[in-house]
């Protein structure tokens, strides 16, 4: 039998998260879509039901834990097993220096940081119950350095990398898998938002091809695509003064 038959997906509204059920869904897996705008699920679960699919629905905002373990429970009223959770809820946008508050800050952390251990918290009992599991955690290549205009996302997907990391070696024994998927540029309406030119971007449906394989690969990192990986490794070796530089003459001009 398919080693990923029940898969649940935190964020599957729309972009990334809707491409990647559409991926598992494609190769027969069956889904439960979790994320706040309950209408946009209600029409993902119609385009995925049309094709046969079995694909359950429930609201959930990861920044809340009793939201995140009643949408554990209600997977675990579905299906028999839960074989992988992916946890790909996610905000994000330019926020610059001269409109810093510590409010946004938090709200980015909420939901990119602590989402992702809210998930950890809810699923890791059901998965030491059944004696296995995958857990794949979306962060990003801007985890690496402090990009200018990208203080709360690159802070909070630094965080989440290191987090996921620690979870990795721990949970190894237990015969849990922790994955992490770092991506480059998506399509998608949260990069929609950026002013800057995104060189090698994707759409949602190739990154989805690109993770669902990775996961079937028992990849621990999976990261794409090559160019802005290797160009993140020389970003995170510059020295402050090029990367400060460079930085500052990547910034739009108003
Ligand atoms: N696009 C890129 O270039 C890129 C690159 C690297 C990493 N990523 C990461 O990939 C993930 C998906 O991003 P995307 O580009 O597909 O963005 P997107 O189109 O804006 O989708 C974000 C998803 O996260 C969900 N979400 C946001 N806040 C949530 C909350 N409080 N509780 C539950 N779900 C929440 C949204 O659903 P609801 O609004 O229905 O809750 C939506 O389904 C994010 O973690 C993002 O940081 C994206």
């Amino acid at each position: 039998m398919y080693k990923f038959k029940n898969v649940v997906i935190f964020g599957a509204s729309q972009g990334i998260g809707k491409a990647i059920a559409f991926e598992f869904s494609s190769i027969g897996s069956n889904i439960i879509l979790l994320s706040r705008n309950y209408e946009q699920l209600k029409e993902v679960s119609n385009e995925l039901n049309k094709n046969s699919s079995i694909c359950f629905i429930k609201k959930c905002d990861v920044t809340l834990i009793e939201e995140v373990k009643s949408g554990i429970k209600f997977a675990c009223g579905k299906f028999e097993n839960i074989d992988l959770v992916i946890i790909n809820s996610g905000v994000g946008g330019p926020n610059w220096m001269n409109t810093f508050s510590s409010k946004q800050f938090k709200d980015t952390f909420a939901v990119n940081t602590f989402g992702i251990a809210h998930v950890l918290e809810c699923v890791l009992p059901v998965f030491r119950k059944q004696g296995y599991g995958t857990i794949a955690g979306i962060t990003s290549l801007a985890d690496i350095r402090g990009y200018g205009g990208s203080s709360s996302y690159s802070a909070s997907k630094a965080a989440s990398s290191i987090l996921l990391e620690s979870a990795r070696v721990e949970l190894k024994k237990e015969n849990i898998k922790i994955i992490t998927i770092r991506p480059g540029f998506v399509k998608t309406a949260m990069t929609d938002k950026n002013e800057f030119y995104m060189p090698f971007i994707l759409k949602p449906q190739k990154a989805a091809k690109i993770i669902r394989k990775g996961i079937e690969a028992g990849r621990s990192i999976i990261q794409f695509p090559i160019p802005i990986v290797l160009a993140s490794r020389i970003i995170k070796l510059l020295p402050n003064r090029i990367f400060d530089w460079g930085m500052n003459k990547a910034r739009p001009k108003k």
